[in-house]
């Protein structure tokens, strides 16, 4: 096993170097998960949370992920906080505060979350390594599309991400002679791309995407996503406090977005306290029984972006992992959630997933029509895939593959072949 994937990455190499010289690669464009973008803030504040946050700050500064505002999380969660007018329908953000993804287009923003702790905050960082030892080149060929993850669909329309996108992959295919691009997204963000790619023409796609690869799609939600609302998930990224995002995940309306969707868990009772069950479909009346009325109020818009799943008329690889324990439910010690629930739940029911999404929602996949692949990686966890050398190498033959013209050769066939 070893010996081929050394094997692969010498054969990698000398490919990159026929390649470039023959013409350019078909554009890949990233996008993150959830938390899996890099954020900057800019600040303004007359009201702080405690004396020590900070009021002002001339500059753009990192926001998230940056590890040394981490340990002070009263202030980043607050301004981290998201608010939505029901009137409207629109989203702001905390009054004074100003967010924007770091690096558009670029690398920056999707790499790492501490760009400054690259080793034990990594992202895309070893697909992009691999893609670059490939002959991939930053902003050339290969492109970032970090975004405002506390957002569900509609609110990243309303802050123009989808306009940008729509942009950034144009400019993507018109530099590299008219090749269509591969989206690569991760998580929550297969459910933006699904959000995106859906509101095009079948012209626009024909002429802009090869396909999409999904890895680890939380395509019918995630219980996890549950727990995130109840009492706080870091959805498998092992820096982050476990406590930590769940002030910002009760606000987010990305939350309620990961919601497990009814038509894939029916009546499975997902979370039991000593009074009263949830199943999928209570899961408005679970918001209100917590009394997070931010996300009572968009989980009757939110839940509806992606869910049912359309049938899609554009390719998609979806791409995730298996055979690791994953939560299917929770036992909460209290008689009923009154306004609040404890820390953590009493038991965990354990089911087959990636570790932090559920097998039947990564196989719903198979719902968004006839163009599908579904490839399963053995004891990849949600996350941990990303650093995978059987994904990089699916993800280097699917890209490069795509190309329009010129020679293209199947790095599997290739690697037989030494
Ligand atoms: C900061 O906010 C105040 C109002 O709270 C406003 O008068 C001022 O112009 C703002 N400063 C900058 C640099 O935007
Ligand atoms: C919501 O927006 C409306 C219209 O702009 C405004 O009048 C109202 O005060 C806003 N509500 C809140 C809670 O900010
Ligand atoms: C947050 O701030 C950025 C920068 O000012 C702005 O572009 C964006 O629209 C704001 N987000 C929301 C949800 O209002
Ligand atoms: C959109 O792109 C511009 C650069 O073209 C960038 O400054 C801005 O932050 C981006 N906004 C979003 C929401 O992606
Ligand atoms: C909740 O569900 C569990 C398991 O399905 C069941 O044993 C229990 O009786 C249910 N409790 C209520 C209050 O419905
Ligand atoms: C959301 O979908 C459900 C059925 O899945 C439907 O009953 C409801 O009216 C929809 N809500 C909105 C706001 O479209
Ligand atoms: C499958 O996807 C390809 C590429 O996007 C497209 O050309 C083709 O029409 C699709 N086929 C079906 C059956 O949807
Ligand atoms: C699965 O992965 C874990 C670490 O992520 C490792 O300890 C274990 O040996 C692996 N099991 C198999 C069967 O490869």
């Amino acid at each position: 096993m070893v010996h081929i994937i050394g094997k692969a990455s010498f054969i990698l190499l000398s490919f990159s170097i026929f390649c470039t010289a023959e013409g350019r690669f078909a554009p890949v464009v990233l996008v993150p998960g959830l938390a899996g973008s890099v954020l900057e803030a800019r600040l303004n504040r007359t009201d702080t949370p405690a004396w020590y946050c900070s009021k002002k700050s001339d500059n753009w500064r990192l926001l998230w992920l940056s590890l040394q505002e981490a340990a002070r999380p009263v202030c980043l969660l607050d301004e981290l906080a998201v608010f939505y007018n029901a009137t409207t329908g629109r989203y702001r953000n905390q009054t004074g505060v100003e967010i924007r993804p770091v690096d558009w287009g670029g690398l920056g923003g999707v790499e790492a979350l501490d760009p400054s702790l690259p080793q034990i905050t990594p992202v895309y960082e070893s697909l992009t390594g691999g893609l670059k030892k490939a002959g991939y080149k930053e902003r050339v060929d290969l492109f970032g599309a970090p975004y405002d993850f506390r957002l569900a669909a509609d609110g990243l329309e309303q802050v123009g991400f989808f306009q940008n996108l729509t942009q950034l992959v144009e400019h993507a295919v018109k530099s590299n002679d008219g090749q269509p691009a591969t989206i690569v997204a991760h998580s929550l963000g297969c459910l933006v791309s699904l959000s995106f790619l859906a509101g095009k023409s079948a012209d626009w796609l024909k002429q802009h995407v090869s396909s999409l690869v999904a890895i680890s799609a939380p395509w019918a939600g995630s219980v996890t996503a549950l727990k995130g609302s109840i009492s706080g998930d870091n959805f498998d990224i092992s820096v982050i406090p476990h406590g930590l995002l769940r002030p910002v995940q009760s606000t987010a309306p990305s939350g309620p977005w990961l919601f497990p969707s009814p038509d894939q868990w029916g009546d499975k009772v997902l979370v039991q306290t000593g009074k009263r069950n949830y199943t999928a479909k209570d899961a408005l009346q679970l918001l209100k029984d917590l009394e997070l009325t931010q996300q009572a109020a968009v989980y009757p818009i939110v839940h509806n972006l992606t869910y049912p799943l359309p049938k899609v008329d554009f390719k998609i690889f979806c791409m995730y992992g298996m055979g690791k324990d994953t939560d299917e439910g929770y036992v909460y010690d209290v008689d009923a959630f009154d306004g609040s629930a404890p820390d953590a739940p009493k038991k965990i029911l354990k089911g087959d997933g990636d570790g932090t999404v559920n097998a039947r929602s990564l196989e719903a996949c198979k719902r968004l029509g006839d163009n599908v692949t579904l490839k399963t990686f053995g004891n990849a966890s949600h996350t941990g895939i990303l650093a995978d050398k059987r994904l990089l190498k699916e993800i280097t033959t699917i890209a490069t593959g795509s190309r329009k013209s010129g020679p293209w050769i199947d790095i599997g066939t290739l690697i037989q072949q030494a």
